[in-house]
């Protein structure tokens, strides 16, 4: 495990699902423990970096030496991330749900026909506003949670999110993925691709930030 310093950096880090709110009793969301970003966050802190986590509903305790922001939706996972701003790098290992209800109802919908149709709107794109925020951070990482062409969408992300490092993984299989221990990441960036694992979360933390290091702007 390398052990290049972050002293002096200052990193934001997502992770966790949103939770976008039905009613008082319902939500929709992604599924994410939280593990993957966590032990992004816990790695950079022991690396001396300054870590801003933002952190959707988990059930994790916070890392040694990093300041957590708890957030439940999109909406305020974003305030918080872009209130972290500036930054030297932004990680975006949240499962941020990509739509949420038109409206949240007041009191609990009742059941009433044997279909109910909702209404959802497309949520804030976190790590597209980051890349292109007039703060930008020097290095923006996004993830990308993929079933299947997990290349092809990655890349896709990277060009369309304008951001420097896509870290692929693939979702809906055992030992990878949300809520694994373990994962395998293919990170991509314009002219490149290196794939990490499989291998703990915790290992990979260490490995991304090693390659994040290496693409770092003299
Ligand atoms: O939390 P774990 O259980 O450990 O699982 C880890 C993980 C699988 C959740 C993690 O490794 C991962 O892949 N996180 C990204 C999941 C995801 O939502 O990917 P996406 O392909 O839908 O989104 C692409 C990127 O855009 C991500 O960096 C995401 O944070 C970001 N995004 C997406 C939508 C949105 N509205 N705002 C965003 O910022």
């Amino acid at each position: 495990m390398s052990g290049a310093s972050l002293a002096g950096r200052r990193l934001v880090v997502s992770a966790g699902p949103t939770f976008e709110d039905i009613d008082p009793v319902r939500f929709i969301g992604n599924r994410s423990s939280g593990k993957m970003g966590f032990a992004i966050a816990e790695a950079a802190a022991r690396r001396g970096a300054r870590v801003v986590l933002v952190a959707g509903p988990v059930a994790l305790a916070t890392p040694a030496g990093v300041e957590r922001i708890d957030v439940r939706s999109a909406r305020q996972m974003r305030e918080a991330v872009i209130g972290a701003l500036p930054a030297d790098a932004y990680i975006g290992a949240a499962a941020v749900a990509d739509y949420a209800p038109a409206q949240v109802a007041p009191g609990k919908i009742k059941k009433k026909d044997e279909q109910l149709t909702l209404e959802l709107v497309r949520t804030p794109d976190i790590l597209a506003e980051v890349a292109a925020h007039p703060q930008r951070p020097t290095l923006v990482v996004g993830f990308a949670a993929e079933t299947h062409d997990v290349e092809f969408y990655a890349r896709g992300k990277l060009e369309k999110k304008r951001v420097d490092l896509i870290a692929a993984n693939r979702v809906g299989v055992a030992g990878s993925g949300f809520e694994s221990d373990d994962n395998a990441l293919t990170v991509y960036w314009r002219d490149g691709a290196r794939a990490l694992g499989p291998a703990p979360k915790t290992q990979l933390a260490d490995e991304l930030l090693d390659l994040i290091l290496a693409r770092w702007p003299a």
